[in-house]
């Protein structure tokens, strides 16, 4: 039997948050992490096994939704498979997580939930624990209080149930207890306390400071545990222990630093009584500093205390409890926000099947092809005979995991390209057509991408297209179509202009202190019955330098035409702390591993880098006779790059496209 997801306008998921762990490797700070999340209607049809839930497991991520409904605070919540306009995002709370303390207790996180949460979407609360009636009204106040001022109106779309999960009787309790995630972050964050008086352990919930600090690992090591006040100041007693601090007088940042030149081999900051756990992060100018030791919030435990006071020696080890988790990407900070971009991608999806409805001339180059090696995934097509007929031309591309779960995605975030060949051996043969990067661990990305000038590329029946990535990357599976289409013509038949000619201009390279010298003017003239000629420029920043060059610094690119006119493209949001989170509303992939929510060079992980258009007509001479010159320089800081170790690097494609 074959069953179909909920319309494109009714997707779903499901979203539980168990912890979030972060470490530092290679220069990036490298993040370990879930939500859950069901079906994200990757595809329209996906076919399962004879009944969903008849499977031990319960349904598998992509798999339609089925009918439920739960008691809430204020009645009945039903959910009907079509009956939503936008999705549904079920959250399970649990007090024994550290992290969902923390995102449930800060008050940027919630407001972030009130604020943001995006128009379509409603929210179903649950609570994993006996006190799901306490969890379900507190919940509600937490959000009421900060709604109230701000946006009232969202708490008609959250849900509150004081049943807990265990005892809903649906599907729900079978996604969110099997969709295991088998990483090493899919956890309970925990400190056991030992001591000699004590009959039995003690085990308390943890959250480790945010990145880019050292994070505690599950390392099994017991430490002993020594007293050092408010850690404000270093103190020689805590010199191979791990230091127990109390939160207030300075901050964090301050007390990890100071027992970190104590030589402590770590920090276990307790909340003062009343307080929540919270996420410890440098402030300002403090993220600059590295710092080496690992630290984690916990809450004050009095037999802890009282033990330490007496001088009866404790000793404290880091343990991480499996929890259950999937889809809904990697949370890496306790923040609402994730649930926010992720609700906003679902939305962004929606608006992209819609635009998939309009009509056109569609060539599938690969239908779930897997890419990989050198190779990458290779078809020939035959094309349409009069590409003049058509005005515009669409990648629909999309980059999926070998298995239903993002588990089996691959790591990191690697640029994509698209090779065309329409003239074998000839001048124009591996031209690049498009440009993505994967997306870092998830396997929900899909893009549609205008690539009109370069029609003229495909001037052929036949041509070959390429698409990979680089050859020790683990595969993706890949779709893709082209789109030819016709724009509405009614009004302007005559002033319509296509693209006829294609020139290549500059590639990137090595970005260190020669990068400008290898460039040298190129001679253009402009053909007879040119209308107008554009420059069209795909350029991605990478590596990292000392300056973080050229991923996270900001780099600009000029191509100067007669000596005169200085077509400039910078990379302005290239690492600043959210610039990609701004992008999710149009198809970067949100909750990836890794730092996807930086600002990049000209890129964002699980997006299409957007081609860069300018319209250069009245800077040319348009007389074939009188020939024009067109320079490219790529520049840091207005400067040409002087990086004193292991360069970044520049990938580029740019032509300029001559319209009649
Ligand atoms: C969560 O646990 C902490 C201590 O572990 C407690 O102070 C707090 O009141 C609890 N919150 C709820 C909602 O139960
Ligand atoms: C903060 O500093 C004051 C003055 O040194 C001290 O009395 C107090 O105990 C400190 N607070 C904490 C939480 O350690
Ligand atoms: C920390 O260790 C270093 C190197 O072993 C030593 O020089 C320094 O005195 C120690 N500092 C403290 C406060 O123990
Ligand atoms: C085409 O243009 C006409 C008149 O400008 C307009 O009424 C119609 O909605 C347009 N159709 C589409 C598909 O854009
Ligand atoms: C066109 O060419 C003439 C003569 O070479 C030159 O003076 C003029 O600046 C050029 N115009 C533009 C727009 O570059
Ligand atoms: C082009 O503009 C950039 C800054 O936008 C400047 O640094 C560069 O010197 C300019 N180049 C020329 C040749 O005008």
């Amino acid at each position: 039997m074959v069953l179909l997801c909920p319309k494109p306008s009714v997707l779903w998921l499901l979203a539980v948050v168990v912890t979030a762990r972060v470490g530092k490797a290679a220069g990036k700070p490298k993040l370990i992490d879930y939500g859950a999340a069901a079906c994200d209607s990757r595809d329209n049809g996906v076919s399962l096994r004879p009944s969903a839930a008849a499977s031990p497991d319960g349904p598998e991520p992509g798999d339609p939704a089925a009918a439920f409904s739960v008691p809430t605070l204020d009645g009945e919540f039903s959910y009907q498979p079509g009956a939503l306009r936008g999705p549904l995002v079920v959250h399970a709370f649990s007090n024994k997580s550290g992290f969902l303390e923390c995102m449930w207790s800060s008050e940027s996180s919630l407001v972030s939930l009130v604020e943001e949460l995006p128009d379509s979407t409603q929210v179903l609360f649950l609570s994993l624990d006996d006190s799901a009636l306490s969890d379900a009204l507190w919940m509600r106040d937490q959000l009421q209080r900060v709604a109230m001022h701000r946006n009232k109106e969202v708490l008609s779309r959250l849900h509150f149930s004081p049943v807990p999960v265990f005892a809903l009787g649906n599907w729900i309790p079978n996604v969110l207890y099997y969709w295991r995630c088998t990483g090493r972050g899919c956890v309970f964050s925990q400190v056991v306390f030992k001591s000699e008086g004590w009959n039995m352990p003690i085990i308390v919930k943890r959250l480790d400071a945010r990145y880019d600090w050292l994070m505690t690992r599950g390392d099994p090591k017991s430490y002993r545990l020594m007293e050092a006040g408010d850690g404000c100041e270093p103190s020689p007693s805590v010199a191979g222990a791990l230091a127990w601090v109390s939160e207030g007088n300075c901050s964090f940042f301050t007390k990890v630093q100071s027992m970190a030149k104590s030589n402590a081999s770590g920090v276990l900051v307790y909340a003062l009584p009343g307080n929540p756990i919270q996420d410890m992060n440098c402030v300002g100018d403090e993220c600059d500093a590295t710092l080496a030791i690992p630290a984690a919030m916990v809450h004050l435990e009095v037999s802890v205390a009282r033990a330490l006071e007496i001088g009866q020696p404790v000793y404290a080890s880091f343990q991480n409890t499996p929890g259950a988790l999937a889809e809904m990407g990697w949370f890496i900070y306790p923040s609402f926000s994730f649930l926010n971009w992720q609700a906003q991608w679902f939305d962004f999806y929606a608006a992209l099947q819609t635009k998939l409805q309009s009509p056109a001339e569609v060539i599938s180059v690969f239908d779930k092809v897997q890419m990989h090696g050198e190779d990458g995934a290779v078809a020939t097509v035959e094309l349409p005979i009069a590409l003049s007929d058509f005005d515009a031309l669409h990648l629909d591309a999309s980059l999926s995991c070998p298995g239903a779960r993002d588990s089996s995605c691959a790591h990191w975030d690697h640029a994509v390209r698209l090779l065309v060949c329409c003239d074998p051996g000839g001048p124009s043969c591996g031209t690049e057509l498009g440009r993505w990067v994967t997306a870092f661990r998830r396997g929900i990305g899909r893009w549609l991408t205008d690539v009109t000038p370069l029609i003229p590329l495909l001037d052929s029946n036949r041509c070959t297209l390429t698409m990979k990535t680089v050859p020790w990357a683990m595969p993706w599976v890949v779709s893709l179509n082209l789109r030819f289409s016709v724009n509405n013509r009614t009004d302007y038949d005559v002033k319509k202009l296509r693209p006829f000619r294609v020139t290549p201009l500059y590639s990137g390279g090595t970005f260190d202190k020669n990068y400008n010298k290898r460039y040298r003017p190129t001679e253009v003239s402009v053909p007879a019955s040119t209308r107008k000629v554009e420059l069209y420029a795909v350029v991605t920043a990478h590596g990292y330098d000392d300056n973080g060059c050229g991923e996270f610094c900001v780099t600009s690119h000029h191509f100067l035409i007669n000596d005169v006119f200085n077509n400039t493209l910078t990379f302005d949001s290239a690492g600043t702390p959210l610039g990609c989170t701004l992008r999710v509303k149009e198809g970067a992939v949100p909750n990836e591993h890794g730092t996807w929510l930086y600002g990049r060079g000209g890129w964002c992980d699980g997006f299409q880098v957007d081609p860069w258009r300018t319209d250069v007509t009245k800077q040319l001479n348009a007389s074939e006779s009188e020939p024009n010159t067109v320079v490219y320089f790529g520049l840091f800081q207005g400067k040409d790059p002087n990086p004193s170790k292991e360069p970044g690097y520049i990938i580029m494609s740019s032509f300029l496209v001559f319209y009649k």
